[in-house]
């Protein structure tokens, strides 16, 4: 996954990028004519280098110019992007309205709703069941058991950090003992999720276990038809693999999840 911003990231505002544009390209394209000019009236006499030679000092500048621009726009850091600050914003709102939640009766046992969390920027999400013990206690998902692995794999397989990427639930209230959120307070909640992906519009989402990839796929399949594969939305693709719980409990299957995040690593790589 390329960390290097595009120029849509820079430039909120489209009017603002061709404005910038416009200053700058007029020089750029005459450069390209005068080069094209030479090309005619040199019919494969000059080399590549001697017409490039031939272009006036000040022009070269200009291009020069226009091209330290563009490089210096695509290094800011993300904070400073207008895209970055935006989506951040919203992110936020959403958080706001998952913390005061009372559209199911998860709210009545927790401590904290548990909001998305992370990189709002980024290519990849990934989406668990609902918050356990640990989440409900600080507010912020996968901070358990689930989420040290979550974590490592990221980290190790994936070479990115918690950080740039964005982690959430398919329900933000933790459910009585743990149970496995029902149909009522999934239907509920899962809005917040949708919510979540419109604004952050990553490329693949990772589902983590069943309630994650039947919500997202709007499958009934079990989850051992449906992992390690990609689904193709028209929004983003969608990624099947189990829940690090699972693993967890059965270690036997931690082999197949780290395949599997090797091809999360394939997918990213390749965009
Ligand atoms: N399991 C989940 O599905 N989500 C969390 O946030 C933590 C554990």
């Amino acid at each position: 996954m390329s960390h290097e911003k595009k120029i849509s990231d820079v430039f909120s505002d489209l009017e603002d990028f061709f404005n910038f544009i416009d200053e700058c390209i007029g020089d750029v394209c005459f450069v390209v004519e005068e080069k094209k000019d030479n090309d005619q009236s040199n019919s494969g006499k000059l080399t590549d280098s001697e017409q490039k030679k031939s272009i006036s000092s000040e022009k070269k500048q200009q291009v020069s110019i226009f091209e330290t621009i563009i490089r210096e726009c695509s290094k800011l850091p993300e904070p400073y992007t207008a895209i970055y600050q935006e989506k951040s914003k919203i992110i936020k709102e959403i958080a706001e309205r998952i913390k005061h939640c009372k559209d199911c009766e998860l709210y009545k046992g927790r401590t904290n709703a548990v909001p998305g969390d992370g990189n709002p920027n980024t290519y990849v999400v990934f989406v668990g069941e609902a918050p356990g013990y640990d989440e409900d206690k600080r507010g912020k998902p996968f901070v358990g058991k689930s989420g040290k692995l979550l974590n490592k794999l990221i980290e190790d397989i994936l070479g990115l950090k918690r950080e740039d990427v964005f982690i959430t639930n398919v329900v933000r209230c933790r459910p009585p003992q743990n149970r496995t959120p029902d149909k009522k307070e999934i239907e509920a909640c899962s809005h917040y999720l949708f919510e979540e992906l419109d604004v952050i519009r990553p490329k693949l989402v990772v589902a983590l276990g069943a309630p994650a990839a039947k919500v997202l796929l709007d499958k009934d399949e079990k989850i051992s038809e449906l992992r390690g594969n990609f689904y193709t939305r028209s929004d983003f693709t969608v990624f099947v693999t189990f829940h690090p719980a699972f693993v967890i409990r059965n270690p036997a299957y931690m082999e197949v999840l780290q395949e599997d995040f090797k091809k999360i690593k394939e997918f990213l790589q390749a965009i």
